[in-house]
């Protein structure tokens, strides 16, 4: 149910919380400052301290944003979006590295340097994929549990040296869970006392069968150390993509989600976001979680200044008033207006719900106390 606390109310009318108080205290109701009354309670309020109501649901803000849908003749095949999991220290970062710098044009200096958490390569077989850096396991888990799903393939980096470990384990159930494919990469084959053999059934008892055992998981076997095999598990990847069979309309205004959020002190803030749907222009007026502002910039995984970003590119976003959170939904929307009702909607939500904690937690002391 909706409900707003007396403060808010207060200050959403202008007028003194005591006398808010008051008129509910002449209605029988004891309360204090912090505490939430339901939407009817509020609006009899306002009413008799002589303001209109215009009641704003979740459904008025929300609406339009995410719910078109797309046609068959519209969807255009996208690269697949790739997040890379595992144990600790079995090589993930070294894997990406590898990959990256394996991937860069000779010539092409600049693209070496990664400047957000996430990256295009273009694939032996054709066509690019997209990497996820950052993602833990946590973040990955709290995406998911918003509702932003952003990666189509999982790359499980297990250590052949090491085998299956707790985190390898909690990779497997997340995949599962957010119904993500897994390809099996064993890392570390440089090392002498690597046992790939052993990677491949320790596997199995979670289930996951790899092809050379008769099972249906992609397995390549490499090292990120000496590059060894990296353009096998590109080419995996891009087999596992077509099988997804991939698309999106990149003729429809930009929705996507933020990876990433950081507060620049040049540059102000600075969301690296992936376009999932539609294409993202400079200009673009954007709303991501309680932010918005107009697009100012975009810049691609080099550096370089981009006019427009469309599905599975990741993209920084430079131009929001406010720093958005990790996993927060991007939509485009008509206009700075429609922009403002909906985060300032969403900002009252989270200051409400903020509040409801901080009572709850008050609440549990004086029990405590008492
Ligand atoms: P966390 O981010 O801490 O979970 O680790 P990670 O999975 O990103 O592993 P990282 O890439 O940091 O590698 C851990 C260690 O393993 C480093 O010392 C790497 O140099 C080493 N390493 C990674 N890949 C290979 C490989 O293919 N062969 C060998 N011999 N060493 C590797
Ligand atoms: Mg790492």
């Amino acid at each position: 149910p909706e409900t707003i606390s007396i403060q808010e109310l207060a200050n959403r009318m202008a007028e003194r919380a005591v006398d808010v108080i008051r008129l509910l205290m002449k209605q029988g109701q004891m309360v204090k400052i912090t505490d939430v009354i339901d939407a009817d309670t509020a609006q009899l309020i306002a009413e008799e301290l002589g303001h209109s109501v215009r009641r704003v649901a979740e459904s008025d803000v929300e609406e339009g944003l995410f719910d078109t849908a797309d046609t068959a003749e519209e969807l255009v095949s996208r690269p697949p979006v790739v997040t890379i999991m595992g144990h600790v220290d079995h090589g993930k970062t070294s894997l990406l590295d590898a990959i990256r710098k394996a991937n860069v044009v000779s010539g092409e200096a600049g693209g070496i340097t990664q400047h957000i958490g996430a990256y295009q390569v273009t694939s032996p077989l054709g066509g690019k994929i997209t990497f996820i850096d950052t993602p833990g396991h946590a973040a990955f888990t709290a995406m998911r549990a918003r509702g932003a799903k952003v990666t189509d393939i999982v790359v499980l980096v297990v250590a052949a040296d090491d085998g299956v470990m707790p985190q390898t384990i909690e990779a497997i159930n997340h995949a599962r869970a957010a119904k993500v494919p897994l390809i099996v990469a064993i890392n570390k084959i440089d090392k002498p006392d690597a046992k790939p053999e052993r990677v491949r059934s320790e596997l199995l008892q979670y289930e996951v069968q790899v092809e050379s055992l008769g099972g249906d998981t992609l397995e390549v076997e490499v090292s990120a150390k000496a590059q060894t095999n990296l353009d096998k598990l590109l080419e995996a990847i891009t087999l596992q993509a077509e099988v997804l069979d991939l698309k999106a309309n990149p003729d429809r205004v930009a929705e996507g989600t933020v990876i990433e959020a950081k507060l620049d002190r040049g540059r102000g803030p600075v969301a690296t976001v992936l376009v999932q749907r539609g294409t993202l222009h400079v200009g673009d007026i954007v709303v991501a979680g309680a932010e918005f502002g107009r697009v100012r910039a975009l810049i691609d995984d080099k550096g370089a200044n981009v006019t427009e970003a469309g599905p599975s590119f990741p993209v920084e976003v430079l131009g929001f008033n406010g720093t958005p959170e990790a996993g927060d939904r991007l939509a485009v929307v008509e206009s700075e207006a429609r922009a403002r009702e909906i985060t300032d909607y969403r900002q009252r939500q989270k200051r409400e719900k903020a509040a409801a904690r901080s009572a709850t937690v008050r609440g549990s002391l004086e029990q405590m106390m008492s």
